[in-house]
């Protein structure tokens, strides 16, 4: 590798002591570092992926109160793991962590291993996770690559290749580990991405406060913002379809309180797995059967005007890594329906979705209710209380 060769080396050796020391005088306190605790440190990388620092603090909080060790995770219920997560999203994250940490109690008698080989073995542990519990938690010299530290290496070393790139992936892997030799192997991985989170920022890089600006090959001889080169996306084709807020009522009270929507609990497997949605009718802009189906049932078994009461004009967008949705939702008021229609209505949506349950807006706020579900309900006006952000 050309650039931590012979000068280049002796500059790294430079660099990192004056970003070492800039680390300590800028870090941000956050509650997962510097306390010594691998479980935490496992806990904050999970959470921390694909989600910002801001977001994650108040979750953090929580999780860690309520499982502060491997073993409680490892005996909580999904349910109850998922509720903790719901708003950050991308549950698999939450699922392989569960998952890993039954896998401490099993194999390594609820203490997190340090050896780099069992840290990998662990579930939803791949190489930057392994490279932050082993360099933050145990002070081993294990590398890390993440989005901040790839910003702050094609800008420093000025990468023109593709990040994609299996050979610049290589490259950015080999930098890290040279930066990462040395004291302090931790706080070095934490002041790269501290340096990329809050001064070598995406759109508006703050040069003239980087401790590196002199050696940045970015900065000094051309456009940092062009680093780091990524080829365009392209572009997801949306998946357009209804999400069906079906509300009936508890009591004949027009009170909030006594409002129910139907949901569902989808299968344990693939997008979305284990959590609650609710009812998702497929749509093709001009011919939908499965929508008509349902449309045709409102109209023969409802009385007329008070079935289908409010379709949203606008569509919530929800997108996944490799997919977008395009929900619709789309409100029918089941107040003043006969029993025996919202039975039929029951029996027919469960030939779709399965056992549909009724819960009010704060059963609602309790379950681990996936994220387009999430956004379609604030989208309609009903807020959860204990939701910020909806998640994934
Ligand atoms: N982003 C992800 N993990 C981080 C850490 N430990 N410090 C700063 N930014 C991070």
């Amino acid at each position: 590798m050309s650039e931590i060769n012979g000068d280049c080396a002796h500059s790294v050796v430079k660099s990192r002591a004056l970003l070492l020391s800039w680390y300590d005088s800028n870090k941000r306190t956050l509650p997962w570092r510097d306390v010594g605790d691998p479980w935490a440190t496992w806990v904050s990388e999970i959470m921390l992926q694909q989600t910002r620092v801001s977001s994650v603090l108040e979750y953090f909080d929580r999780f860690i109160t309520r499982f502060p060790n491997p073993q409680t995770l490892a005996e909580a219920e999904w349910d109850e793991v998922a509720s903790l997560w719901a708003g950050l999203g991308y549950y698999s994250r939450a699922k392989n962590l569960w998952n890993g940490a039954k896998q401490v109690v099993e194999k390594h008698n609820a203490q997190i291993p340090s050896d780099p080989k069992s840290v990998r073995a662990l579930s939803g542990i791949g190489p930057y996770t392994a490279g932050a519990i082993l360099s933050i938690a145990f002070g081993q010299e294990a590398a890390i690559v993440d989005g901040n530290v790839i910003r702050v290496f094609s800008r420093l070393y000025q990468i023109e290749e593709d990040i994609k790139l299996k050979d610049t992936q290589k490259r950015l892997w080999a930098l890290a580990e040279a930066w990462v030799k040395g004291e302090r192997p931790g706080d070095l991985n934490q002041a790269l991405m501290e340096l990329g989170a809050t001064v070598c920022t995406p759109k508006v890089p703050m040069c003239l406060l980087c401790p590196m600006q002199e050696n940045c090959q970015a900065y000094r001889t051309s456009d940092p913002l062009k680093y780091p080169v990524k080829s365009k996306k392209k572009k997801k084709r949306p998946i357009e379809t209804y999400l069906a807020l079906i509300l009936k009522r508890k009591s004949h009270q027009l009170d909030k309180n006594t409002e129910q929507y139907a949901v569902f609990q989808r299968d344990n497997v693939g997008l979305l797995g284990g959590l609650w949605t609710l009812p998702m009718i497929n749509y093709s802009p001009l011919e939908s059967p499965q929508f008509n189906d349902y449309l045709s049932f409102f109209a023969k078994e409802v009385e007329p005007d008070q079935g289908v009461t409010l379709t949203s004009k606008t569509k919530v967008k929800h997108a996944f890594t490799h997919k977008e949705w395009h929900l619709w939702p789309i409100l029918y008021d089941l107040s003043g329906q006969s029993t025996q229609c919202i039975q039929e209505l029951e029996s027919h949506l469960s030939l779709s979705f399965g056992d549909i349950q009724w819960h009010s807006v704060n059963e609602l706020d309790q379950l681990a209710l996936g994220g387009p579900s999430l956004k379609a309900l604030i989208h309609m006006g009903i807020t959860l209380r204990a939701r910020r952000g909806a998640g994934r």
